[in-house]
């Protein structure tokens, strides 16, 4: 395969652009750095066809090279059509990956990208969201015993694997990376609770300080999105479904309501379910004028855009990034980055060292999977490479922690003591 002529992306010439962007984060990335060295001399991918469908962006990037660095021929699609960097896309191929992906994908372009990709023929995949996995099952089923396994990124993708698992439609194993302690207490809850507000403040320029600001969904990722509002001086709204994430915002501190009511009240409205119609129109219709829309769950069917559309009488994109839906009675709603991932889609998603974190855990994934021997379904991330990556993020900060003596281990593990 020939990167340069196979790919399909922007355009090369805007690699020199894309590499800055690699070098700064590499420069942030002292795990992967650690395994950069290592996989370098053991080459646990050695002669392997990896797959690898992200966020295309300047951290994913330097996963690929890692992979890569480990022996294996890479090739890369975007896990969504709007969170792509051209230049950093640019940059992987000038390095020798192979890339179908480009920024502003038409949904036939970034379902073509997918196929392109599984005509790699991977024998090992990383995926996010589960599109590549369920494309793979749905359309190659030929192709599934090449595929010795993979891993999973986030929490949409590890409920579809679920899904499979369940109705005993999944063929190869996949290793839940979302899942592991080191995932998702970290990226999915301070990783998006920072981007997140990143992603809107950069976008719209508003400020966030006396505002109300509601938050739908709960969860690891809502619960950042929530902390880091509170700090910015919001106001802060938590809408839920579970009653026990519901309890647990009222003792975070937070005020709890339906959605309808708290629609009349937000100023800022963020989306993290990971479910779908979680903003329609009874909010829409009671919402105040000016009310800024984003979404940070993995879908953009969280905010419903066929009910705006509904309701608006124009539809025009005011700023970069935000488009103005205009009411009937004259309020404007204004929705970001079209209901896509607003920290991926509008900002360049997670900080640095939380995706050194992260893809530390999908490099130590993959390498299980390779090399072992898993069956097929959905398997946890060994409790040993979760704690190998907090004490790698542990001491990179020159923190070190106590161990625990013979007679404490004993004591824990004994009924008698
Ligand atoms: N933007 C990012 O960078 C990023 C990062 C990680 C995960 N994600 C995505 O964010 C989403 C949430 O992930 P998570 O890890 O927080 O999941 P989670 O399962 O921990 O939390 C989701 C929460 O949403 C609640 N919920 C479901 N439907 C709801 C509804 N209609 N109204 C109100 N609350 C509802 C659930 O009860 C749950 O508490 C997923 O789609 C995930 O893939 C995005």
């Amino acid at each position: 395969m020939n990167p340069v002529h196979d790919s399909e992306i922007r355009d090369i010439a805007l690699a020199p652009e894309g590499r800055r962007k690699i070098d700064w984060a590499s420069a942030h990335m002292p795990l992967l750095a650690q395994l950069r060295e290592q996989f370098q001399q053991e080459r646990p991918f050695a002669g392997k066809r990896v797959a690898i469908c992200l966020h295309l962006e300047a951290k994913t990037a330097n996963l690929a090279l890692l992979v890569q660095a480990g022996g294996a021929e890479v090739a890369v699609a975007a896990s969504n059509p709007l969170s792509t960097q051209d230049d950093v896309v640019a940059a992987l191929v000038d390095a020798g990956v192979t890339a179908y992906a480009w920024r502003g994908a038409t949904d036939e372009e970034y379902h073509r990208h997918l196929q392109r990709l599984l005509d790699f023929h991977p024998e090992a995949i990383i995926d996010d969201g589960g599109d590549l996995i369920t494309t793979l099952h749905r359309d190659r089923p030929e192709q599934l015993a090449e595929v010795r396994g993979g891993c999973e990124e986030t929490t949409t993708g590890i409920l579809r694997l679920r899904a499979m698992e369940a109705e005993g439609a999944l063929k190869v194993p996949m290793m839940a990376v979302n899942d592991a302690y080191c995932k998702y207490l970290f990226d999915n809850r301070y990783g998006t609770g920072q981007s997140v507000w990143d992603g809107i403040m950069r976008t719209t320029n508003l400020l966030v300080a006396g505002k109300t600001a509601v938050v739908v969904g709960y969860g690891w990722c809502g619960k950042g999105v929530a902390m880091r509002a509170k700090g910015l001086g919001a106001r802060v709204i938590v809408c839920e479904t579970d009653p026990i994430r519901a309890l647990e915002a009222v003792m975070d501190g937070f005020t709890v309501m339906p959605l309808v009511e708290a629609a009349r009240q937000g100023d800022f409205f963020v989306t993290v379910t990971g479910n779908r119609d979680c903003i329609t129109r009874p909010a829409f219709e009671v919402m105040k004028d000016g009310a800024v829309l984003a979404n940070a769950g993995h879908f953009d069917v969280e905010i419903s855009k066929p009910d705006l559309r509904e309701l608006a009488v124009s539809v025009h994109e005011v700023r970069h990034n935000i488009e103005e839906y205009r009411m009937r009675d004259g309020r404007r709603l204004y929705l970001l980055a079209q209901g896509r991932l607003v920290n991926l889609a509008s900002g360049d998603g997670h900080p640095v060292e939380v995706m050194d974190m992260t893809f530390a855990l999908q490099a130590l994934a993959l390498r299980a999977v390779v090399q072992g021997d898993f069956a097929p379904g959905v398997h946890p991330l060994p409790r040993e490479l979760d704690e190998r990556v907090a004490r790698m993020r542990l001491a990179a900060w020159g923190f070190s922690v106590d161990e625990l003596t013979p007679a404490q281990r004993a004591y824990l593990a004994s009924w008698r003591a």
